[in-house]
């Protein structure tokens, strides 16, 4: 392909808001304390100060076995858990990927120009990959429908866990190669916002350390998921795996599972990693352990609640239609030029 590297390219005009964030969750699981406090957390403060889309990334769960039944309702929670963590529809636009297929438009014509080596290098694809007993070409292809949902809209910063960091890398290299062929900005070259690991960017498990907590994980008792009962997340923080010793601080390489505890504590709180350490001096792993849950309770109670509230028929597919509304338009014009310039005619 021509100019991979260094070509100048023209800006696109100023924008009336000065930030466009986008970033898109999948409905393929019950969302977990890892993606509040990795995602969604910073998508409701980020409403503040950008112009926000936040999207149920419907398309992107098919790319493993789904129940229909259970994709159509955990699309609607997913929206549902939205709102509940704080994402207001009337300042950020909340919509379903499979609602504006500019997404799936624009994903094929990004694929063309995608190397498929790029592909099978992603981890999360070898990772997948290797769990599937079929493995789909849109298993494979799944980062560059990420990469369209991101450039249709023209996203300045994409605030994701430390799990989608070279998802987002090659988003930025499809951008730059198609504004280097074209000399011309067609896509906007996004910026990840990726918080650092002691501010939720990877929440870990709680029953292996090593591996990140996963809404898809096949043992469930590892995973805080949201939308848990008080009780069960007292017992799976009473059963949350501990390291040698007694004492509390945070020490990712030796000590991984305490410091991951002490981060949900610290992220859940309000309260610094330091605050933590000397508020259980000498007091050892069951006492920290009990308080940690009743501080987890108290954080998910209140989006419990509006979740809650928010299952009333018809009241979230109120919401996901005016964000189609509000989403489609703004991704169009992307599309098109990126079409024109492409060399395929014009709708008449
Ligand atoms: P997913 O569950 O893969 O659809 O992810 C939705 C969002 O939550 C993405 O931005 C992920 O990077 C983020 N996320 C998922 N799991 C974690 C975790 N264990 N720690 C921090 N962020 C996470
Ligand atoms: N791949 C992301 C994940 O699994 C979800 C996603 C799809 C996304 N499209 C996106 C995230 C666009 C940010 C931007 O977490």
């Amino acid at each position: 392909m021509k100019g991979d590297k260094g070509a100048r390219v023209k800006p696109l005009a100023p924008r009336i808001m000065a930030k466009r964030v986008f970033s898109g969750v999948q409905p393929s699981g019950s969302l977990t304390i890892g993606n509040y406090l990795g995602a969604l957390r910073n998508f409701a403060k980020l409403q503040h100060e950008a112009e926000c889309l936040f999207c149920v990334v419907d398309l992107h769960a098919l790319t493993v076995p789904q129940d229909p039944k259970e994709l159509h309702q955990r699309t609607l929670d997913v929206a549902r858990i939205f709102v509940a963590s704080g994402i207001d529809p009337d300042l950020a636009t909340i919509f379903v990927q499979s609602h504006v297929p500019a997404h799936a438009e624009l994903s094929w014509l990004l694929e063309c120009t995608t190397y498929d080596g790029e592909l099978r290098r992603m981890t999360q694809y070898k990772e997948k990959a290797a769990r599937q007993e079929v493995v789909t070409s849109g298993l494979l292809t799944y980062p560059v429908l990420m990469a369209a949902d991101i450039l249709l809209y023209q996203a300045d910063e994409v605030p994701v866990g430390d799990d989608q960091k070279q998802h987002l890398e090659l988003a930025r290299d499809i951008a730059v190669r198609v504004n280097n062929r074209f000399d011309e900005e067609i896509f906007k070259v996004p910026e990840p916002y990726i918080p650092p690991k002691t501010a939720g960017g990877r929440i870990m498990n709680l029953q292996d350390a090593t591996e990140k907590m996963s809404k898809s994980a096949e043992n469930p008792r590892g995973n805080i998921a949201i939308l848990d009962s008080p009780d069960e997340i007292r017992r799976k923080i009473k059963s949350a795996v501990t390291d040698s010793g007694r004492e509390i601080y945070y020490d990712e390489v030796n000590k991984p599972a305490i410091s991951n505890l002490m981060v949900i504590y610290s992220l859940c709180s309000g309260q610094s990693l330091d605050e933590i350490k000397s508020a259980y001096v000498g007091s050892g792993y069951g006492q920290f352990k009990s308080d940690l849950a009743e501080v987890v309770v108290e954080t998910l109670a209140p989006i419990q609640k509006r979740f809650t509230e928010l299952s009333e028929p018809g009241v979230i597919e109120a919401i996901l239609a005016e964000g189609r509304r509000k989403a489609e338009p703004l991704a169009l014009p992307t599309l098109r030029r990126f079409q024109d310039r492409l060399g395929l005619l014009a709708l008449s």
